[in-house]
């Protein structure tokens, strides 16, 4: 497995240490209306997004700032330290069919993390962003749904928040069994939208 890339881009100068959070929308607004700004974060994205995808052995990239203008309903939490982004978390609806484990199928609209990547490892990073993450969008690990884990992504949902069981589901997506209630239903939003690790300092 190829190893971690050290990224370290700058950011734009307004952004103090905490957890930010960006749409589409929200980078173009930056783009029109301070260009430097939005360079810089641009490559700061991208950079960590390339990382991310070779920490992942992927083909390319999942998260570029270009996608997310593409991608409307998309949100992307990234990790501020010292003036540097050291990570990102992207999560959004999706779409999916849900094999049962008794058989059948159901389909879910859940909130999906599609990509997460911290340059510093195991250092408690991947935690707090994830903590920023879940409250912002108000669910825990267990209501999100994840796209293709990565053997990382497997153990730190397991050692962190206890989650394990799944059925294994052809689109790769992981949801686990505690996702669903009592009754079966997926699950709902909780608690009022706060600022997580560090402080939210974007806006949508
Ligand atoms: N091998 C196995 N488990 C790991 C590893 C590793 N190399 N790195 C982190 N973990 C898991 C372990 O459970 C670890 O606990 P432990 O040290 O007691 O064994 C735990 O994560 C540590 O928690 P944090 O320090 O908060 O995690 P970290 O800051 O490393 O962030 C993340 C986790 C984002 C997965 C990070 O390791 C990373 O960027 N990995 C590379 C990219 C990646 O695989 N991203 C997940 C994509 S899958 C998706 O987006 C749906």
């Amino acid at each position: 497995m190829a190893p971690p890339l050290a990224v370290e881009a700058a950011l734009p100068r307004h952004l103090s240490d905490g957890v930010s959070v960006w749409s589409g929308a929200r980078l173009a607004d930056l783009r029109s209306s301070s260009p430097e700004d939005y360079e810089a974060l641009r490559e700061a994205v991208d950079a960590l997004g390339a990382a991310s995808g070779v920490a992942q052995e992927l083909k390319g990239p999942l998260t570029t700032a270009a996608k997310l203008v593409e991608a409307p309903g998309q949100r992307l939490y990234l990790l501020h330290e010292r003036g540097s982004v050291a990570g990102l978390v992207k999560v959004g609806e999706k779409h999916l069919y849900y094999w049962r484990r008794g058989g059948g199928t159901v389909e879910l609209d859940p909130v999906c993390v599609l990509d997460f990547y911290v340059s510093a490892q195991r250092a408690g990073r991947g935690r707090a962003l994830f903590d920023a993450m879940a409250r912002a969008e108000r669910r825990d690990a267990k209501s999100l749904a994840y796209d293709r884990p990565s053997p990382k992504m497997l153990p730190f949902l397991k050692r962190h928040f206890g989650l394990a069981d799944y059925v294994e589901q052809p689109n790769n997506f992981v949801i686990y069994d505690s996702f669903f209630g009592k009754d079966g239903a997926p699950p709902r939003a909780v608690g009022r939208a706060a600022p997580g690790v560090g402080r939210v300092v974007g806006t949508l």
